[in-house]
């Protein structure tokens, strides 16, 4: 480390582009594969990535974050190498020897359920080099063969054969030089995430706030009702950042505003436009029904989320109370009596639910729960939304939803498939999803603009846009990982949230 740092301005710890190519070269590796010298001067530096576009002012992010392909490619080569990615739901691998393959950028990796728990190979055959496997499918038997000259691997990624060994060196095939090259992998929260860093700090280390709150909501044994999935022309960034507030409800989704209850007054944008915010002051009755009817349409639009059962319970509910004058003293007794309901129903159900009560009162969670860097959970009741956003180009993205619920203990789903990507404006997709996905086309297109320089946040509500972002730059920095480890930690978790000081 010590010939590293004479020739990195980054601090110990670091695995910026000059740490790695100072370690080959003090560590005296300056060879390839076969031994052969390489020439270190023909080896391409990358620019410094802490001079692209950094964000200076936490309240505004420049607006070439989103679409410079320098920039693009100092997040291939700083930050998704080193950061935990949920690779697949587990109810995609429910048997031994099940696979899916993840892919990110130029990587793709396999992950299986193996006798001995979820391992995850990097998905190149160890002869030359074709991508073994796509998709999803079950190697118990066949294990994975390659479809070039059809060497094999069990499911522990083991080479058990190699056609026509005898026309090979035997020093080009040591076992553990032919066995599939394993990739980090860990599981949480129903998912699997994988890692290329084998010094990033674990998993629950990273995401120990959303852990806390998420896991006492049973998010391990919640199981995907449908999933779907679109390529977003905009950067993976900007689709992310549409879920990180949500100041934007009140325009892009009207029909919640309207009916939302906030200090005993109701929403709504009928005064003028330009100053929606409390309409009119209601009695308890009028507050408890507006908050019903808010139930119907965040149900309705996102297809999930609030169970059509949910709703049918809050209004039962509220058919049979009678209601304080005092919305707040209103609004509390009902959210008491549809929290035991639910938790009542579904446990009769044999729905493993956990005391709705006890989590509002002793856990409460934001709606929107963030893991750093592309995966978001939307928990209500025993139900959850939730996305991952993975790059494709630097103004495009892959967008995946699903809705997930907890089930009867007796009923297993079917293993969810793929889906294929549908065009974004889509009429299929749910209306809230529709709506999201309406303005972000616009808004990669505005940020062209000339003149456009940066986004300006709120630092009280869109804090978490600043928060994350910054966070990209300890990574495109090469910070060290325990700096990083801090800001992460607190970086993941609730959305709405305030910029913070991650210490850089
Ligand atoms: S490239 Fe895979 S067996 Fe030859
Ligand atoms: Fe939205």
């Amino acid at each position: 480390m010590s010939a590293c740092m004479t020739w990195c301005p980054h601090p110990p710890g670091c695995h910026c582009a000059r740490t790695r190519l100072g370690a080959v070269a003090s560590h005296g590796a300056n060879k390839n594969g076969n031994g052969r010298d390489r020439n270190l001067d023909q080896i391409t530096i990358l620019p410094q990535p802490a001079a692209l576009f950094p964000v200076e002012n936490p309240q505004l992010i420049p607006a070439r974050r989103y679409y410079d392909e320098a920039f693009f490619q100092a997040e291939a080569e700083h930050l998704w190498p080193h950061v935990w990615q949920m690779a697949c739901r587990l109810e995609e691998i429910p048997e031994i020897g099940d696979y899916v393959e993840y892919k990110i950028l130029t990587q793709s990796v396999i992950v299986v359920r193996t006798r001995s728990g979820v391992k995850a190979f990097h998905n190149a055959c160890r002869h030359r080099g074709v991508r073994l496997v796509g998709g999803q499918g079950n190697c118990k038997t066949s294990g994975f063969i390659c479809p070039f000259h059809g060497w094999r691997w069990n499911m522990e990624g083991e080479n058990t054969f190699v056609f026509g060994r005898q026309i090979f060196d035997e020093s080009v095939l040591a076992q553990a030089e032919i066995n599939l090259v394993p990739a980090r992998v860990e599981t949480w929260g129903g998912c699997a995430f994988i890692n290329f860093d084998d010094d990033a700090p674990a998993l629950l280390d990273c995401i120990a706030p959303v852990a806390k709150v998420m896991d006492v909501r049973n998010v391990e044994n919640m199981r995907v009702e449908w999933w779907t999935s679109t390529v977003l022309p905009t950067n993976w960034k900007l689709a992310m950042e549409a879920f990180m507030e949500g100041y934007h409800v009140m325009r892009t989704h009207p029909q919640l505003h309207e009916v939302t209850v906030h200090d005993g007054h109701e929403f709504g944008m009928d005064h003028a436009e330009s100053s929606p915010g409390p309409k009119r002051h209601i009695n308890g009755k009028e507050a408890v029904d507006v908050t019903v009817e808010h139930f119907r349409r965040l149900s309705d639009g996102m297809g999930g989320m609030i169970h059509a059962n949910d709703v049918a319970i809050a209004e039962d509910v509220a058919a049979s109370m009678e209601f304080a004058e005092d919305p707040r003293a209103a609004m509390g007794a009902w959210m008491q009596g549809v929290n035991a309901e639910i938790t009542s129903r579904a446990r009769a159900r044999g729905i493993a639910m956990p005391d709705m009560n006890d989590l509002m009162v002793n856990h409460p969670a934001s709606a929107v729960q963030f893991v750093f860097p592309h995966y978001f959970m939307l928990p209500m009741f025993g139900n959850m939304s939730s996305y991952r956003i993975r790059p494709l180009t630097p103004e495009t993205c892959l967008f995946e939803l699903w809705s997930l619920t907890l089930y009867p203990d007796n009923i297993t789903g079917a293993r969810p498939q793929p889906p294929e990507p549908v065009p974004h404006d889509s009429t299929s997709f749910p209306a809230i999803p529709q709506q999201d996905y309406s303005n972000l086309p616009l808004q990669q297109l505005g940020l062209h603009a000339k003149g456009f320089e940066h986004m300006r946040l709120s630092a009280k509500v869109e804090g978490l846009i600043s928060n994350y972002q910054r966070l990209i730059d300890g990574y495109l920095q090469g910070l060290a990982s325990e700096k990083l480890l801090t800001a992460m930690q607190s970086v993941n978790g609730p959305y709405d949230s305030p910029i913070q000081d991650l210490g850089f």
